[in-house]
């Protein structure tokens, strides 16, 4: 058995995609566009493994997802390729309308000839999973409940407002064609593999270089953090046993605000890696001019995640966000190549296939 895994050379495609051929005995086709957040090195490890094969490409090219479908005939799609940074939404959107809405509708068409043309064993079997966000609902005020899957849909930016659509394309194709889709919302990964554009491998990294460590605003915006492989195995568990035309929120039970995560990594940091001088990391601590439109809180409630298909997150925040500085300090190589640029390199050109 095959799946065909879409942005799983990305921070959560990628560790999906290493902890799949983990846990299972199935090949995982990963087409890829490379983009500046694809990383080859994450996928290092998989050198020679010939369960992962993977291709450079675009989720939008209609003809190039056709064949590989015809060729490799996946029992599933899962659906990682996005344009995924707010500020970079901001500065320039129209990557985010062409991957993450057109990109999807292409994927879309693409997945739906394939699977009108499977057995009806195959066809009943066939999964289609999409992942989302949770910012598609908005934004929070403190005392609100935190977000459900029954939320009205007010995205922000351009990001949250592009993954929207995506999650409206999926669902029509769903309720049009039958196609058989499931849709995970989750709020925001951190761990292993996370470029450092986004707040939390930013910060690490800033704080070990001797760099400011740049808090938005006042740093009182509240994000609810779940543990990258947490997310994998939610993901997982909604390919498993997830409803058909279903969403399911994905989240932590780990609210908390910028400025705490912020302190909480430098905390960290003084204990493992002090500074020579004496000084604190959190010295490092520099606030800056707000992200415009900048969502004020964010929350899940998995509550329909746990109680229907039995879903919990393994890590505290506590004990992920350990891991998660201790794996930056131990995979220096991988640091190295991401904060050089050398990883553009793509060295890992062997893996390409020709179709
Ligand atoms: P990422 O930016 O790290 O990785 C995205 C991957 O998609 C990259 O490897 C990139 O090369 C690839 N890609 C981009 N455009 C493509 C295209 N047109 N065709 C094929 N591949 C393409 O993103 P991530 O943080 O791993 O997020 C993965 C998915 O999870 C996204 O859909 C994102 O919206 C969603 N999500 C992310 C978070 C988070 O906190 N990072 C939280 C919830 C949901
Ligand atoms: P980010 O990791 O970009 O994720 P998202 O915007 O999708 O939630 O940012 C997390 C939070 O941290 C968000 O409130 C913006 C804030 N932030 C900073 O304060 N400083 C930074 O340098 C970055 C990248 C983010």
């Amino acid at each position: 058995m095959t799946i065909l895994v879409s942005g799983g050379a990305g921070f959560i495609g990628g560790n999906f995609v290493l902890d799949w051929l983990v846990q299972h005995d199935e090949t995982v086709v990963n087409l890829d566009k490379l983009t500046y957040a694809g990383n080859l090195d994450t996928l290092q490890g998989l050198r020679g493994n010939n369960r992962h094969v993977f291709v450079h490409g675009d989720i939008g090219d209609r003809e190039l997802v056709s064949d590989l479908l015809s060729m490799h005939r996946p029992r599933a799609v899962i659906n990682f390729a996005a344009e995924s940074h707010v500020d970079r939404s901001i500065h320039g959107p129209g990557d985010f309308i062409q991957t993450n809405i057109v990109g999807t509708f292409n994927l879309l068409e693409a997945v739906r000839g394939y699977w009108d043309g499977l057995a009806e064993d195959e066809k009943q079997g066939f999964r289609f999973l999409h992942v989302s966000t949770d910012e598609v609902y908005g934004t929070l005020s403190k005392d609100d409940a935190p977000f459900n899957e029954l939320n009205r849909y007010e995205p922000n930016s351009p990001y949250s407002a592009s993954k929207a659509a995506s999650d409206h394309l999926v669902r029509a194709w769903h309720h049009t064609y039958g196609l058989p889709v499931l849709t995970t919302n989750c709020s925001n990964n951190y761990g292993p593999y996370h470029f450092p554009e986004k707040l939390i491998p930013l910060v690490i990294l800033n704080a070990l270089s001797g760099k400011s460590l740049p808090i938005y605003g006042d740093g009182q915006q509240i994000r609810d953090w779940l543990y990258v492989r947490d997310h994998c195995s939610a993901i997982r568990r909604v390919l498993e046993a997830g409803k058909l035309g279903e969403t399911y929120n994905v989240g932590g039970w780990n609210e908390k605000p910028n400025l705490e995560v912020v302190h909480t990594i430098c905390a960290i940091l003084d204990e493992l890696r002090p500074k020579a001088d004496g000084s604190r990391y959190s010295d490092q601590i520099t606030f800056v001019r707000d992200r415009p439109g900048h969502d004020r809180r964010y929350a899940i409630d998995a509550r329909k995640l746990e109680r229907e298909l039995g879903w919990r997150p393994a890590e505290t925040f506590e004990t992920g966000i350990r891991k998660t500085i201790a794996w930056y300090l131990d995979n220096q190589d991988w640091v190295r190549n991401v904060t050089s640029g050398a990883y553009r390199e793509w060295v890992g050109k062997q893996y390409e296939v020709e179709l």
